[in-house]
């Protein structure tokens, strides 16, 4: 595997692959990987020939009280397990790179309606940064399809909404949640929680399930459920930022007669923000 971290040795990669009429596949992630980020490279294989995958901490998508400066940067651990997985090529480009007239002026890209609420209510800003980078790599790369991990439920829909009204010729597949065996849903922030904590955080996959489980047996209290939900938490340890029921597809408020929903939570454990989803099919 060849890392690379200028736009010209990677469009150097890029167009040899191409000649040699490889389909290209993008994994894009900020590093620090662990097996959810593997699976993402084990779909990229299915799907293309030539897998890229970029690391890049991208600070236009971080808010000003985030956790950008501490975000684990492991280079070294990441390349070894990019390779191994069967990855071809990585790339890292820096913030200048990436930024180079700076952020400030920056032309964004806003996807509309689906980047507000949920984790873009919390986090303002944050998907008009995840969209502008991702717009800006689906350029550099020119994949023809690109994985994203389920577990970011919102980024995957804001990201598909974003390519379908763009017209960007790239096919976006996502990739199931990869959990520990407790439920815990992998992340690269489940590394900031101390012994104590690790314990407590599958509360908040365990209380999703029971809402579910709720559902699946006829209860369509659907504002209560998260109320509920959102108490369990809080008896558990967390500190809920949000639960919400949304229709699957297009992430507007769930109805009683929505038939495909998501179930997406978010809880601070101390300062650690950990998110979870389940999407379902509500049975009649
Ligand atoms: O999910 C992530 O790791 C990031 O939001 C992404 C998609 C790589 C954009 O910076």
């Amino acid at each position: 595997m060849n890392t690379v971290s200028t736009l010209a040795a990677l469009r150097e990669q890029i167009n040899a692959a191409r000649l040699s009429g490889q389909r290209i596949a993008l994994v894009p992630t900020m590093g620090n990987l662990h097996a959810g980020h593997m699976s993402l490279i084990e779909t990229a294989r299915q799907h293309a020939n030539f897998v890229v995958a970029s690391i890049f901490v991208n600070p236009l998508q971080f808010g000003p009280n985030e956790d950008l400066d501490s975000y684990p940067r492991t280079l070294a651990d990441d390349q070894h397990a990019l390779q191994t997985a069967g990855c071809q090529l990585l790339f890292t480009p820096t913030v200048e790179q990436m930024y180079p007239h700076g952020m400030q002026g920056q032309t964004l890209v806003q996807v509309a309606d689906v980047s507000e609420g949920l984790c873009g209510g919390s986090r303002p800003g944050h998907f008009d940064g995840v969209a502008t980078v991702v717009t800006k790599l689906f350029n550099m790369v020119q994949p023809d399809v690109a994985v994203f991990g389920e577990k970011d439920y919102q980024q995957l829909a804001v990201i598909r909404k974003m390519t379908a009204e763009l017209n960007m010729p790239v096919e976006i597949v996502g990739a199931p949640i990869v959990r520990s065996s407790d439920g815990l849903a992998l992340s690269s922030r489940n590394g900031y929680l101390d012994a104590a904590q690790r314990t407590t955080a599958p509360a908040l996959y365990r209380c999703l399930q029971q809402s579910v489980a709720g559902i699946q047996q006829g209860r369509r209290d659907y504002h209560a459920i998260v109320q509920e939900a959102a108490n369990q938490l809080r008896a558990a340890g967390m500190r809920p930022d949000y639960i919400e029921l949304r229709q699957a597809d297009s992430l507007q408020p769930a109805t009683a007669d929505s038939s495909e929903l998501v179930i997406l939570g978010a809880a601070f454990l101390g300062t650690t923000r950990l998110i979870d989803n389940i999407a379902f099919a509500v049975k009649p």
